[in-house]
């Protein structure tokens, strides 16, 4: 879908107005309204329409006007109309219209600020997203016929100046969705890495280590997961430098190309959903993106363990003992529990090589989480109360819904193990806790927060306007707010 700017409003088109809830009229509509001579609202009441946030209502067009239709977008109370609200409001015009049979709409901003018309630039994107890369043709002649909205709005320039930065988020989020929506044979750790260094064209610094780099550096956690896989164990290292020598911020994700199980393997019925399992570093590799593509103010770290978990005679077994780069020896129980063991060796080279002000690492690592939080909340654990303040701020002010979950010391003795250090599972109860438990086994005293996205990275059921079904890209606007709001210079 194609959206585009304009100073004047378009003829041979539908448009669309800002109506407020009880029909109270936009700029625009009350142009509209006087335009029609009274036709416009006296439409809309015989079709019920009220102006209630995310209705969309389409009125013919009478003989005289030079419009295909009219179209009222709901508003909700017009003065609530700004930030997330007005995203939702936007992105619902899509979903109202997309099967409408209509092919352009020209949607008339006048009145709306610039930065406002920027919002609703952003969130028509993130909603008319799709992956369909893998459709023939039959199928894309059946896609929504709605192809272009045009944003009417009298200074251009500054809309499209206030768009920028917005800009460079919406590609962060749609390469995430695009990372986790793609099928497990064509993204593997090394075309998955691949993929990253393109991204060096932004003016990232992008490293890629492979197995006997990892080999020398002691990551032996990591390389165990990936060592039944034919494809080769990747580790990528993202640098984004936006603010000289300052201290910097560190994101770590989780990158399981596919998930089996490994020897621990998964039952056949819905394995193929871990072709997500690298959720976790799409939305760092997102984050980073878009944090190069605003040139944010601000030194940021991007480190994505990229493996794939396969059963073969080369395989890791239940009951091996891996001694990860930290020195701490780990009995694997579970080769299932695989992510832990990724993120236990680049959350300790992250804090090692970058000591960083605080890490955060994003991973799908616990079903366990989806029991406690159901669909539509991603678990945070974190050893720092101003660091887990200041994540649950930005990520409620972007609507990625995130819960605290404690870490209770008493937990540890559930992954102790009789041979090791410890063991990489703690039996049903508190799942998530233990496995975060197990993180914070290689963090020290850097500031530290672990998001289990395992229920929010994929959704089969549209709950915001802006993310639809399938890959969402969670994560890439909370970091993106989080260093927005409080680590920029
Ligand atoms: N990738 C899974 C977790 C997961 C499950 C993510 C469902 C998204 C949806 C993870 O590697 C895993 O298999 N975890 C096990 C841990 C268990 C063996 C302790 C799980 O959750 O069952
Ligand atoms: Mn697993
Ligand atoms: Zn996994």
């Amino acid at each position: 879908m194609q959206i585009e700017l304009s100073a004047i409003l378009p003829a041979d088109t539908a448009v669309a107005v800002v109506v407020g809830e009880g029909l109270t009229l936009s700029a625009a509509a009350q142009a509209l309204e006087t335009a029609t001579g009274g036709y416009f609202t006296g439409a809309l009441k015989k079709s019920g329409f009220t102006g209630a946030k995310g209705k969309v209502q389409t009125v013919s067009a009478t003989a005289d006007q030079t419009y295909t239709a009219l179209v009222a977008l709901g508003a909700g109370p017009l003065g609530d109309l700004k930030g997330q609200t007005l995203e939702s409001v936007a992105g619902s015009l899509w979903h109202g219209l997309k099967a409408s049979g209509l092919t352009s709409v020209a949607l008339d901003l006048s009145g709306f600020a610039a930065q406002e018309v920027a919002t609703v630039r952003f969130a028509l994107t993130l909603a008319a997203y799709r992956f369909d890369k893998y459709f023939g043709q039959a199928k894309l002649d059946k896609l929504p016929a709605l192809k272009t909205i045009t944003l009417v709005t009298a200074d251009v320039a500054a809309a499209e100046a206030a768009y920028q930065p917005l800009k460079a988020v919406a590609e962060g989020i749609i390469l995430a969705r695009n990372l986790v929506s793609e099928p497990p044979n064509v993204l593997y750790p090394e075309s998955y890495a691949e993929i990253i260094k393109g991204y060096e064209s932004l003016g990232l610094k992008v490293e890629v280590l492979g197995e006997a780099e990892m080999k020398a550096l002691g990551m032996n956690a990591l390389l165990g997961v990936g060592q039944g896989s034919r494809k080769e164990s990747k580790l990528v290292v993202m640098q984004w430098n936006g603010a000289g020598d300052a201290q910097p911020v560190a994101f770590v994700g989780k990158g399981v190309t596919f998930d089996t199980g490994g020897i621990s393997i998964k039952p056949a019925e819905g394995m193929e959903d871990m072709k997500w399992d690298m959720g976790g570093s799409a939305a760092v590799v997102g984050a980073m993106v878009a944090l190069a593509g605003r040139k944010a103010k601000v030194n940021a770290v991007g480190i994505v363990g990229l493996v794939e978990n396969m059963p073969d005679g080369n395989a890791q077994r239940p009951g091996d003992v891996v001694k990860a780069m930290s020195g701490t020896t780990i009995e694997v129980i579970n080769t299932d529990a695989e992510g832990r063991l990724v993120l236990a060796d680049a959350l300790w080279y992250c804090q090692e090589r970058f000591k960083p002000q605080f890490m955060i690492d994003l991973a799908t690592l616990t079903g366990a989480m989806i029991i406690s939080l159901g669909m539509d909340y991603a678990g945070v654990f974190s050893n720092n109360d101003d660091l887990a303040d200041k994540l649950a701020n930005a990520s409620k002010s972007v609507s990625e819904n995130t819960w605290r979950m404690p870490l209770p010391p008493q937990y540890e003795k559930q992954i102790d193990s009789k041979i090791a250090d410890i063991r990489n599972i703690g039996g049903r109860p508190a799942g998530s806790i233990t496995a975060a438990l197990f993180l914070q086994r290689f963090v020290n005293e850097v500031p530290w927060a672990h998001i289990d996205i395992a229920p929010t990275a994929w959704t089969n059921e549209q709950r915001l306007t802006t993310v639809p079904e399938g890959g969402t890209g969670f994560g890439v606007r909370t970091l993106n707010a989080l260093v927005e709001a409080y680590y920029e210079q």
